[in-house]
């Protein structure tokens, strides 16, 4: 990647993340609540994006990554319940600075591995000299029981490369019903408890 590519990204990156702290925060003072438990960012590296373009069928050209990785810019958070999870999304939907590209709902739809989180790719501008250009981003919105099963799910992925055995996946797929269960157990759980407030 170009040195001019490189630092649009990163100039875009900063953009997301002030504009996703400030609408957090004016969340918490309005709601007086905290929904976030944490925010994680990264930027993919070039043997990633290399990887990513190669398994894809394209040359690794500058006009590709840009019309095809849309996850260069990484934002995921992490929140308690999955009331959290809508909220977030529809807060980041209603800032005039993001626009939403794509929402992919892999709650309401999980994934076949067993994998839960929403998804969006959003569109930041860029202001450079006197012209804006629009660079892609990726925001993954999860609660803190989906961010585990996704954790140790990448982790035997890592292990196991492209064959995990039989066993392991039908075991993680009964836990992310679990998962599932269990959120709807802790959404239970708040709303009860927000009875005594
Ligand atoms: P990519 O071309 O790989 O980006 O696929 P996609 O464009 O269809 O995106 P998708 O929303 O399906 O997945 C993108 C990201 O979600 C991945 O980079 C992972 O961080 C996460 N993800 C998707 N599926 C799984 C899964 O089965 N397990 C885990 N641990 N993470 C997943
Ligand atoms: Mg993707």
């Amino acid at each position: 990647m170009s040195p001019t590519l490189y630092i649009k990204y990163e100039y875009a990156k900063k953009m997301l993340e002030t504009e996703l702290e400030i609408l957090i925060h004016s969340f918490e003072q309005k709601h007086g609540y905290t929904p976030v438990e944490h925010m994680k960012s990264r930027m993919k590296t070039s043997s990633s994006i290399q990887k990513k373009l190669e398994r894809k069928g394209y040359e690794y050209t500058e006009e590709n990554i840009v019309k095809h990785v849309n996850d260069i810019i990484g934002f995921r958070i992490v929140v308690s319940f999955l009331s959290d999870v809508y909220d977030i999304v529809s807060l980041i939907s209603h800032s005039t600075n993001i626009i939403i590209k794509e929402r992919k709902d892999y709650i309401a739809a999980p994934k076949t591995t067993g994998y839960t989180s929403y998804h969006l790719i959003v569109l930041i501008p860029v202001y450079l000299e006197n012209l804006v250009e629009y660079v892609q981003a990726e925001i993954q919105v999860r609660t803190v029981a989906m961010d585990f099963w996704a954790s140790l799910d990448h982790k035997i992925r890592y292990k196991f490369k492209e064959s995990i055995p039989e066993e392991v996946k039908k075991e993680m797929e009964n836990y992310a019903k679990d998962i599932q269960q269990l959120d709807k157990k802790m959404y239970y759980l708040n709303q009860i408890m927000s009875k005594y407030q």
